[in-house]
């Protein structure tokens, strides 16, 4: 298949390969805008930046989803995390990230997709959920899907729930940008770490297309880099 596969130790090495990606694509003037993704896999690569030089000034950014009913003053947001771990610590030209307290979502998704075709991504960088979820395009998502509000499933709720503090409730929606919305991207680099992604980096490689594991239309991508620990 048309997969890329970069073998390491772990996320450390992952996050090692991503800065040199990162860094190449900014040195050639090859990176305007820039797809991140949050959750567990994604702090060690943010890191990495802010101890770095990497100069960011000249990048848009764009998130790929966020929880509906929170914003960035809840810890549990991923406007939250993004300030946390990259942010504020790290000069962007712009940065995007779907507005989950917006009082109409569908007008906020449909105005984050305008904004992502007037942005094209260069590149986005993806993490994998247990399910093989991309961004919180869940098992059965069309693959023709732009920016939309998604329910979580159970498992990604379970999953999701131990990340959660305060006794805050965990959302059951979030926006998110749709499968369509991310393969739109000229580049796409997935990391994924630990025997429980191995099922979605599995079924990946087996090279069957279905919308039972979003993850796998990422062979129909034509630069995908995929950054795993596993022997698959
Ligand atoms: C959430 C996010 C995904 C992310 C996944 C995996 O569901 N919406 O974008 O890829 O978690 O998270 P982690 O890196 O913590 O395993």
């Amino acid at each position: 298949n048309n997969v890329n596969l970069v073998k390491v130790e772990g996320p450390e090495q992952g996050a090692e390969h991503v800065f040199g990606m990162i860094k190449e694509e900014l040195e050639n003037k090859r990176l305007n805008v820039l797809g991140l993704a949050t959750g567990s896999t994604m702090i060690p690569v943010y890191k990495k930046w802010v101890e770095s030089d990497l100069d960011f000034k000249g990048v848009i950014t764009f998130n790929l989803d966020e929880y509906v009913g929170i914003g960035a003053a809840s810890p549990n947001s991923y406007a939250y995390f993004m300030n946390e771990h990259l942010f504020d610590k790290k000069k962007f030209k712009e940065t995007h990230i779907a507005n989950g307290l917006a009082d109409d979502l569908d007008e906020e998704c449909a105005s984050y997709e305008a904004m992502l075709n007037e942005n094209p991504l260069d590149i986005q960088l993806l993490g994998v959920g247990e399910n093989g979820h991309i961004a919180f395009n869940e098992p059965g998502t069309p693959f023709d899907s732009v920016t939309h509000v998604a329910e979580l499933t159970d498992s990604t709720l379970g999953v999701n729930s131990q990340y959660f503090e305060n006794d805050e409730a965990i959302p059951e929606t979030a926006i998110t940008m749709g499968i369509q919305s991310i393969t739109n991207a000229k580049k796409l680099i997935l990391l994924a770490f630990g025997e429980k992604k191995r099922a979605a980096i599995s079924k990946l490689l087996e090279g069957t297309v279905t919308t039972e594991w979003p993850i796998t239309k990422l062979l129909e991508h034509k630069d995908v880099t995929v950054i795993t620990d596993l022997d698959v």
